[in-house]
């Protein structure tokens, strides 16, 4: 049975996932790179910052320093965290809350599990924090998904073994990254039937029957 669920952020509690495409756009869009698309966004799901920044290099044909690349991260991160201080509750994805309410009233455990170091903001912006018991993010790890890092840090904080966790995700990268940890997976958001996950569903909204995919 399952004991903890760890929450990926953007993209499966919350809709960030286009703020961040809005800011890497505006980015690519200073640096001269109009190739720079929503397909190519697709690839910086659940990924560092600093990867992600590589994609949108990747479409442009110039090359950065370290030092640049670190600037231009910096520089999108601000236009981010610009986008952000006007985010409330609105941006919490259909289904969310409610399925968050649902586990607590099961006795079972939250956590979040996120390669974003913006994670602890954005739950404090949307009311999401006091749903949640543990946070494991982009500010405690030192490698991204797939490695399995983040969930593992998660599921130590939620004091759950990993056969008892189940991960919730929008990423390809998280979906490998639960399988590595040797976790159950739940795979939603627009790619969710592509994701090679345990269970699938559109939205939280949309999962049919949380006894089967809780093992109940
Ligand atoms: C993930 C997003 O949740 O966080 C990625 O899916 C993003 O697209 C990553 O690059 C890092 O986020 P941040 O907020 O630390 O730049
Ligand atoms: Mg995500």
């Amino acid at each position: 049975m399952i004991k903890s669920v760890i929450f990926d952020l953007d993209g499966v509690l919350v809709s960030t996932d286009e703020l961040h495409y809005n800011a890497w756009k505006k980015l690519a869009d200073e640096l001269g790179i109009t190739e720079f698309t929503k397909e190519d966004n697709e690839k910086q799901r659940g990924v560092s910052r600093m990867e992600s920044l590589e994609v949108v290099l990747s479409k442009g044909n110039k090359e950065y320093s370290e030092e640049e690349k670190i600037a231009l991260a910096d520089r999108k991160n601000n236009y981010y965290i610009e986008m952000l201080e006007s985010i409330d509750e609105s941006v919490i994805l259909g289904g969310a809350t409610e399925t968050l309410k649902m586990l607590r009233e099961r006795g079972i455990k939250v956590g979040v599990g996120s390669a974003s170091k913006n994670t602890p903001m954005i739950l404090a912006k949307t009311g999401l924090e006091k749903y949640i018991d543990k946070v494991s993010c982009g500010l405690d790890t030192t490698k991204s998904k797939p490695d399995p890092e983040v969930f593992v840090i998660a599921a130590q904080k939620l004091e759950t073994p990993h056969e008892e966790c189940l991960v919730v995700e929008d990423s390809a990268a998280g979906i490998v990254a639960a399988k590595a940890a040797g976790m159950k997976s739940l795979g939603v958001g627009p790619y969710y039937e592509t994701l090679k996950a345990d269970y699938e569903a559109r939205t939280l909204k949309a999962v049919d029957d949380w006894n089967i995919v809780l093992d109940v």
